[in-house]
């Protein structure tokens, strides 16, 4: 059963920024991405971008950009990201995992610190 990405809010006043400092949100217990494994769409001004816990203090964050005609990347199905325009899937590090997207998804770093995830 393909499901949609929950999206954590955003901390108020942190959204994606111009100035360089990247995409900023708190993870609260409430969160999608409060346990390992678990995945969300976090939708900032920068941009969409796909964000997975993959151990306790490891993030990987993606562009949510689909690199077939990009559609938003917005499904997650044993642990692979799922395109809903034509189904492409990638893995959590971005890889192309079923086309007919050929290229990987975009990382950026992602850091975690304070119970607050920087992507930049
Ligand atoms: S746009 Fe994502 S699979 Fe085509």
């Amino acid at each position: 059963m393909r499901r949609q990405l929950d999206e954590p809010r955003l901390r108020a006043g942190a959204s994606g920024d111009q100035r360089g400092r990247g995409v900023t949100f708190g993870v609260d217990a409430a969160s999608p991405l409060a346990s390992v494994g678990g995945a969300a769409l976090v939708q900032a001004s920068a941009g969409n971008f796909l964000v997975s816990r993959t151990g306790q203090d490891v993030f990987a964050a993606l562009t949510a950009v689909c690199t077939h005609e990009a559609c938003t990347v917005s499904g997650f199905q044993n642990s692979t990201y799922v395109c809903p325009c034509h189904g492409s899937r990638y893995s959590t590090s971005g890889s192309v995992v079923q086309g007919p997207a050929t290229a990987p998804l975009r990382a950026f770093t992602a850091r975690f610190s304070n119970n607050v995830l920087t992507i930049s």
